[in-house]
């Protein structure tokens, strides 16, 4: 009788705990709730959007096509409008006019990165591409920009370096012997190549394999950075003690890549001479070790860890996608492939390698190239900006640490600047005489401060393979096979993998 009695005790005891533990659990709920409600408020004065959901705002509305679904809402709202990312308030900037006045005339103020919880696990908003505004910035960018210099383009032997890789490029599509296959890796490997010159001062091979697994992966990671359960981690970082869910596969790769990056720069450190760089390692350790002393240098390991990765990630994720689609494109309009070698036959000639010096004389090939930016849009959405300072564009207020998204797509199908922008057509990049124009309303690296930092690198490199490409070779899709137009969403647009053929041309 005395131990039923002592188990009724118990039974009660506990199930007042349950109680009292279930009470705080909902507590704990409800204050999260209205925190998140009141989160979800737009700051005085912000300019409108569409109507966000309780919790998640416009998550649900960003899943597919992004881009597309903000140029539609800012025909609603104005080029200017805002979303709620589930909490966090952010700025759309649409069409030319907007991107402008805020990226160029008010360039330092939109020159931040937002501090979102997926930057801050990434980067630490470290190294350099995701780096907040400031001196860190400041030093990471020149550094980069000096280094691009002084181990690339500045020298004239390296125009001879990304020709020789055009070479190798060509040489292993030759392998083929005009058989279907899908460009992607190739393409991927020679563009990474031409900044692993400056990076490494080396170029790799294509069986690396080490190597290209790790770009593989990073590159799910920029298709997985803008996935839905990106932005919900982004919302709700908590979602990390969640053992399924995409963002665990970001992380996982993102420390893999860290690992192999760790590895890969102490071995291209080794035999270093201090003061005599080989390749922007070197030079970074120079940097590093001359700012030993000074407390408010950001010169780290780490922060070099995060920067090669950006740098070899922005570069050929980037010429990769604009290559592929150039490839695409010029298969599926024969005739316009024609004109780009009759171009090449013309200027270059059959057994020459093509050079920048024959760019000027080639304006249907740089139409063409332009009208691959144009259309395609390599990065939509450009990279988030955030803002350094409360500023006013338009009579909007936009407080200090807005997330801006700068929809870099609206521009380029932006009916005031473009006629039939959804057309695939060179043309609009020549005058009636056949000369190439440069066209205001085009901004694929985007504008401002904070401007693409590879954009003469990348120009370079898609002038050289494309016309080294057609001037060797025919592009035509196997029988029977024409691949989807449709992009593959991510931070970048990519074609869906699609075989080719590359009939060697006599
Ligand atoms: C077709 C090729 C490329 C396109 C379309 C492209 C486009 C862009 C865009 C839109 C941005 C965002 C700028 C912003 O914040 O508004 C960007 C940033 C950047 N790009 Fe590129 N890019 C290309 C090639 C490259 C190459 C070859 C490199 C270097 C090897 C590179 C390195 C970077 C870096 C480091 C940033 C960040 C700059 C900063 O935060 O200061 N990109 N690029």
């Amino acid at each position: 009788m005395v131990t039923a009695g002592v188990t009724a005790l118990l039974s009660l005891s506990s199930r007042q705990a349950f109680v009292a533990f279930g009470s705080l659990v909902v507590t704990f709920l409800f204050f999260l709730l209205i925190r998140q409600l009141a989160k979800q408020r737009r700051p005085r004065g912000f300019p409108l959007g569409p109507t966000p959901l309780p919790l998640i705002g416009n998550i649900l509305s960003l899943a597919s096509e992004p881009h597309v679904y903000m140029k539609k809402q800012s025909e609603t709202y104005g080029q200017i409008f805002s979303l709620d990312l589930g909490g966090i308030s952010a700025v759309v900037l649409n069409g030319y006019d907007a991107i402008k006045e805020c990226l160029s005339h008010q360039s330092e103020i939109f020159a931040d990165r937002p501090s979102l919880p997926l930057f801050k696990k990434m980067t630490k908003m470290g190294g350099l591409l995701n780096c907040k505004y400031g001196r860190a910035w400041i030093d990471h960018r020149k550094l980069a920009v000096n280094s691009f210099r002084y181990f690339g383009y500045g020298q004239k032997s390296f125009e001879n370096r990304i020709s020789e890789e055009c070479m190798f490029f060509v040489d292993a599509i030759d392998d083929y012997k005009g058989k279907p296959f899908n460009p992607k890796h190739l393409v991927t490997n020679a563009v990474s190549n031409i900044t692993n010159l400056i990076i490494f001062g080396e170029r790799f091979t294509y069986n690396d394999t080490d190597f290209q697994h790790m770009i593989e992966i990073f590159s799910e990671n920029i298709e997985l950075a803008a996935s839905g359960w990106a932005f919900l981690y982004n919302a709700f970082p908590w979602i990390k003690i969640l053992p399924f869910g995409k963002h665990q596969k970001l992380f996982r790769n993102a420390a893999e890549v860290y690992d192999f990056l760790l590895k890969i720069i102490d071995r291209f450190s080794r035999n270093r001479v201090h003061q005599s760089p080989r390749h922007y390692i070197d030079a970074y350790f120079d940097e590093m070790e001359q700012n030993a002393s000074d407390p408010a240098a950001s010169y780290s390991k780490e922060n070099l860890i995060f920067s090669v990765g950006e740098l070899i990630i922005a570069g050929t994720e980037t010429t990769t996608n604009a290559l592929r689609w150039a490839m695409l494109y010029m298969a599926l309009y024969p005739s316009m492939q024609g004109k780009v070698q009759k171009e090449i036959d013309s200027v270059v000639g059959k057994s020459k390698l093509p050079s920048l010096d024959n760019k000027p004389k080639m304006p249907f090939t740089e139409a063409v190239l332009h009208e691959v930016l144009r259309f395609c849009n390599i990065a939509p959405l450009g990279i988030f900006r955030a803002t350094s300072e409360d500023t006013v564009v338009r009579g909007y207020s936009i407080p200090r640490g807005t997330t801006v998204i700068t929809n870099l797509y609206s521009v380029h199908f932006d009916e005031k600047y473009w006629r039939k922008p959804e057309q695939f057509s060179p043309e609009r990049f020549l005058d009636c005489h056949g000369n190439f124009i440069k066209r205001e309303a085009f901004a694929p690296f985007s504008l401002g401060r904070r401007h693409c930092l590879g954009e003469h690198l990348a120009r370079m490199e898609m002038f050289l393979f494309f016309t080294t490409l057609l001037q060797r070779f025919t592009l035509q899709f196997p029988q029977g096979s024409e691949p989807t137009l449709t992009p593959k969403l991510g931070m970048t647009l990519q074609p869906h993998p699609y075989l080719i053929c590359a009939i060697r041309r006599q």
